[in-house]
């Protein structure tokens, strides 16, 4: 079958369209036809040897994916040839097919196969760290970083589910407007940030800031967190990894809360499956609905990372095999 092969740690652009090995459903396994592979931010750090995992070489990269089942394990017990399905499979994605575990895998019916990647590592991301990671309660401020990226705009619909003020922050004219369209309350840039979120909170403080971006824009939102406040460290999008003086939390009473959306399905199952319940609740409900900024062919993998990596894309990326 076609894939994306990575042969070594490398820039993206050494990134191989060529032919592996099918996979087979052996034990638990079933083998899915991919109609959309996601595209996540990660990825793209992955293949350079930037990420924490580091996979022996040759792999294919893809972190998430849905299609159709097209054969089953011995062991496998609820699904069946034909189902449509989706998975998060630490590798793999970015191929003609992938092998999944049957516990790994969720029934989609009819929905869009790149809506589905999307409420995967996106929409699961937020929704952990909203829910579980924030606690966000209806009434608070919550501020999102890099507002118009996947996880952004994620959050930005489910804060607002939620029942919170959204005010997200972007970079240009542009990604504030896809942040306004998908319920954002306010939307600024990250110019004087603390001043402005200062005014905005009317000298209170920010309750919530989901921030995929760190450097600076961090330290702003660390020193406008309100009383109570959660800093929810998501990602460094920025490139740079804050330092933090710890006396702004003892000062301000905030707390600063580690996301690890991978690590959270993989202790918390159960929990991890009812979170999906309720995403996929909400999308059929279209309380929630995917930004999809666009579907490439598999072979154009390492033209679109270096697309999200440079700052160049919004919302969801789905690459169609
Ligand atoms: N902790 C977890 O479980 C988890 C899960 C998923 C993703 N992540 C991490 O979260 C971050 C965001 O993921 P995503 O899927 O939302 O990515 P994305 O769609 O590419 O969005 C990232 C946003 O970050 C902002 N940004 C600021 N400086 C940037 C720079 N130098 N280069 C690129 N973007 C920059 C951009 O918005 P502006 O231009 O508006 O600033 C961009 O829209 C990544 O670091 C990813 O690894 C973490």
């Amino acid at each position: 079958m076609k894939a994306i092969i990575c042969n070594a740690f490398a820039p993206l652009d050494h990134l191989e369209f060529g032919d592996v090995p099918d996979p087979q459903a052996t034990g638990d396994q079933v083998v899915i036809r991919v109609e959309a592979a996601g595209v996540n931010y990660p990825d793209g750090l992955l293949v350079q040897g930037l990420y924490q995992m580091r996979p022996e070489h040759p792999f294919v990269p893809g972190m998430e994916a849905a299609g159709v089942v097209e054969s089953v394990g011995p062991e496998v017990k609820r699904l069946k040839v034909g189902d449509r399905v989706a998975t998060i499979c630490s590798l793999g994605g970015y191929a003609e097919q992938v092998g999944a575990s049957e516990k790994l895998v969720f029934p989609i019916g009819d929905m869009d196969a790149a809506d589905a990647c999307a409420l995967l590592v996106a929409f699961g991301t937020s929704h952990h760290a909203l829910k579980q990671r924030a606690a966000l309660k209806q009434g608070e401020t919550l501020v999102v970083l890099g507002a118009a990226g996947a996880t952004g705009v994620a959050a930005i619909q489910i804060g607002k589910i939620m029942g919170a003020r959204v005010i997200a922050v972007a970079s240009s004219d542009e990604k504030r407007a896809i942040a306004r369209d998908n319920g954002a309350d306010e939307a600024i840039g990250y110019e004087n940030l603390k001043d402005r979120l200062k005014a905005m909170t009317g000298g209170k403080g920010v309750d919530v800031v989901f921030d995929t971006v760190g450097g600076d824009a961090f330290d702003a939102c660390a020193r406008s967190m309100g009383r109570n406040g959660r800093l929810l460290i998501v990602g460094f999008a920025g490139g740079e990894i804050p330092k933090f003086p710890v006396n702004l939390a003892l000062v301000k009473e905030f707390s600063v809360v580690g996301v690890f959306w991978g690590n959270f399905t993989r202790n918390e199952p159960q929990v991890y499956a009812e979170n999906m319940q309720e995403l996929l609740g909400w999308y059929r409900a279209g309380k929630v609905k995917p930004l999809i900024e666009g579907r490439y062919p598999l072979a154009d993998a390492a033209e679109v990372l270096t697309r999200v990596l440079g700052r160049g894309a919004v919302g969801k990326i789905a690459l169609i095999p």
